[in-house]
């Protein structure tokens, strides 16, 4: 049982071998944080690591104290996990540990967004409940310990059992304290078009805060926080990582005390919340997972991998080998009709990939991005006999058909905007911020929610459609929530995301055997809470091969590679004008859910012969390159050079890229030093493309010992030279 209870001391120890927390009742009844990380005897008394006979703060205030719930107002005066204003306008709270429960399996958080077990032996969950006497709130803390992961999850439910309204200010979903620093934050961000990147830097005394007010995680920041040791690398040192289950506006900050200890937080984004609590209501608050390794970033990332992979997202399509697909965006964009459609079709069967993907266009009159969002009727203009024939059509390739939809959105120019504008989020008596020339639904409204619930249901149900597209491009202005009182406005933007996961999982219920993608702009809303409905996100609307270098090796981090969909398209790239070769587009898309976006009909003649190939090698190598394990070997940013690994499993099949960004005349001897490989076994390394049976045998020792040689000798390719080539092997055991 990973959970244990010392009576005598007042301590409660979560261990499984791979990390631990514990936690003790101090003396004042607060619930301290002894210690988390490294895994600790759970036998043992831990009292020593907190404070002794600690009545509050006073006198003591700025003392580096672990607290599990901090709230202000008592002397503790860094960032709070939880602000709660009582009837009397005050937040300062006490809250006392009134007992815990352990609890099987892990229960599910109602109306959020969650990772899950299948067996309940999978984890041990313990309920803590704490107390404030004087306002009657009570806040339950769920920490789940995974019993083979160095996971733990954790959120927090807030209930009124006082009989005056309460309003919550902050519900943090995790806080954390390390007594001694110093750390490093590692953050992923970004913009349009340039998600996810990778920025490092040690802590400083004051506050490091990350996050979102845009209604959804954004292009700008991930919902995660890696606090690193100076010095952690991926396979040494030690290193923390949050990540928030959530999809809407988020904070992740971390704040240097006076004493040099550092706190962590993660959770909703307390500017402009404030939840209304009734008596007797109950709040929720998203989960946040807590990943702790000492051997590197790399076993941080594993966690995140797995448990994502297999206890986050799910339904059919969790385990399933994800489709090659042709999407029709950068191909055609808005300029098709149902004859131009089939014949992107039929180049798309003739290359070997397994579905097609109408995007945008296709409903209302939309022949640009100004009208038409909100009326999901199919324009008979271009498609005089709707998505059903098309999707025969395709169908009849031996293609599957899916289709792109945006149900969030309206454009003023659309007949729901007209019949409800009312419906589009904005200030009564105040313009609106219209981005792309579109609105965003109040999706806090349930008749909201049941109709675009009843009007998606009918476009899925009228056609043979196996996978759909759901975009998000445009972020929240003037927010308010039209069915909610002045004094609840502060909950619109919760209670917006409240909304769209009730629609996601109406729609992923009675469609169980779509497959969903999600996507935002591209990368604007690629999160844990997304990846519980939709196992797959678009990582990005930057194809360019080099600029995917780096956001696919920051999502890495955090997201498995079966959620990252990449695309091959068009040269010059439509976001960046680059040229690169199709060989180096399609060595970088290979990592992930791989996908083309561009017009096949205007494909040369090698370059189809290309792309089949690359098409076959990807589906031949598919469940390496969606399901195993992923390496990052060389980063590409403001390198020259870039290079990751995908490894099976079973470490019997391996597949390598290395992406020359840049050439260099006279290149020094280089070596590519792999890893996951296993030591014992003999590898054939074969070059692709390149003829069967081609390449040399080397032991998985030395591949991780030595390397791969990168000079064209060895294996002997006559390996391209130049920029933005890239070269891939294939490593098969035996
Ligand atoms: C943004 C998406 O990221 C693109 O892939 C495309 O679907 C467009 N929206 C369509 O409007």
């Amino acid at each position: 049982m990973p959970v244990t209870w010392h009576e005598a001391t007042r301590e409660l120890h979560l261990h499984n071998g791979q990390l631990s927390l514990v936690l003790g009742v101090l003396e004042n009844g607060w619930l301290g944080q002894l210690h988390v990380g490294a895994p600790l005897d759970p036998a043992s008394s831990y009292r020593h690591l907190g404070p002794s006979d600690f009545l509050g703060f006073s006198n003591r205030v700025d003392e580096p104290i672990g607290l599990v719930v901090p709230t202000p107002g008592s002397g503790d005066f860094r960032i709070p996990a939880l602000v709660v204003e009582g009837p009397d306008g005050s937040t300062v709270l006490d809250l006392i540990y009134e007992g815990h429960r352990i609890i099987a399996g892990k229960p599910a958080l109602d109306g959020l967004p969650s990772t899950y077990v299948e067996d309940a032996a999978e984890v041990t969950t313990v309920e803590i409940e704490l107390g404030d006497r004087i306002t009657g709130l009570r806040a339950f803390l769920t920490l789940t310990i995974y019993e083979d992961r160095p996971i733990l999850a954790r959120s927090i439910r807030l209930t009124n059992a006082g009989e005056r309204p309460l309003i919550i200010r902050t519900a943090m979903s995790a806080a954390l304290d390390l007594p001694d620093g110093p750390w490093e934050l590692l953050a992923f961000s970004g913009a349009w078009a340039r998600e996810r990147h990778p920025h490092r830097a040690r802590l400083l005394p004051g506050r490091r805060s990350l996050g979102s007010l845009r209604g959804a995680t954004g292009h700008q920041q991930d919902p995660s926080l890696f606090l690193l040791r100076p010095g952690t690398d991926e396979v040494h040192g030690e290193g923390f990582a949050l990540s928030l289950v959530y999809s809407g506006n988020f904070l992740a900050e971390a704040e240097v005390g006076p004493r040099g200890s550092t706190r962590a937080r993660i959770g909703l984004h307390p500017d402009g919340f404030a939840w209304r609590l009734e008596p007797g209501a109950t709040f929720t608050a998203p989960e946040a997972v807590l990943a702790w390794s000492d051997a590197g970033i790399e076993a941080l990332s594993d966690a995140f991998h797995g448990l994502y992979r297999e206890r986050l997202a799910r339904g059919a399509w969790r385990n399933r080998p994800r489709p090659v697909l042709l999407n029709s965006w950068e191909g055609v964009y808005f300029d098709f009709d149902h004859e131009r459609l089939v014949e992107m079709a039929r180049a798309t069967a003739d290359l070997g990939a397994e579905l097609f993907v109408l995007d945008d266009g296709w409903f209302g009159e939309r022949d640009s991005d100004d009208s038409s969002l909100g009326d999901w009727v199919v324009d008979r203009r271009k498609l005089p006999g709707g998505l059903a024939p098309l999707a025969a059509e395709v169908e009849a390739m031996g293609l599957q058909f899916g289709l792109w939809i945006e149900p969030e959105m309206v454009s003023p120019r659309s007949r729901l905007f007209a019949e409800h504008p009312d419906w589009a989020i904005g200030v009564p008596g105040r313009p609106r911020t219209e981005m792309r020339q579109q609105l965003v639904l109040d999706l806090s409204r349930p008749e909201v929610v049941d109709h675009l619930e009843a009007a998606i249901a009918d476009v899925l149900s009228s056609a043979s459609i196996r996978y759909v597209k759901w975009d998000m491009n445009r972020n929240i202005t003037e927010p308010y929530g039209g069915s909610l009182p002045p004094d609840r406005q502060g909950e619109f933007f919760h209670r917006y995301m409240l909304g769209t996961y009730e629609l996601w999982r109406r729609l992923t219920t009675r469609f169980p055997e779509i497959l969903f993608e999600s996507c935002a702009g591209g990368g604007g809303r690629f999160d844990p809470g997304m990846l519980a409905y939709a196992p797959q996100a678009w990582t990005s609307d930057d194809t360019d091969a080099i600029e995917r270098l780096s956001i696919q090796w920051g999502a890495s981090h955090v997201y498995p590679l079966s959620s990252m969909a990449a695309h091959v398209s068009a040269v010059p790239n439509h976001q960046v004008g680059r040229v690169t070769p199709l060989a180096t587009r399609a060595a970088v898309a290979f990592f992930g859910v791989f996908g083309y976006e561009l017009d096949p009909r205007t494909l040369a003649d090698a370059e189809r012969a290309e792309i089949r190939a690359q098409i076959a090698f990807y589906r031949e190598h598919r469940d390496v390159l969606q399901r195993g394990r992923f390496v990052r070997l060389r980063s590409p940013l403001g390198a020259d050079d870039a290079a990751w690994m995908a490894v099976a499993p079973d470490r019997r099949t391996a597949i390598i890229a290395h992406v020359r960004i840049l050439e260099r005349p006279v290149p020094p001897p280089d070596r590519l030093r792999l890893r996951g490989l296993d030591p014992e076994l003999i590898y054939r390394v074969a070059p692709w493309p390149g003829p069967d049976g081609e390449g040399v045998r080397r032991g998985g020792d030395l591949l991780m010992a030595v390397g791969l040689g990168l000079e064209p000798a060895d294996p002997p390719t006559g390996a391209p030279r130049g920029d933005f080539t890239a070269r891939i092997w294939v490593l098969t055991a035996g």
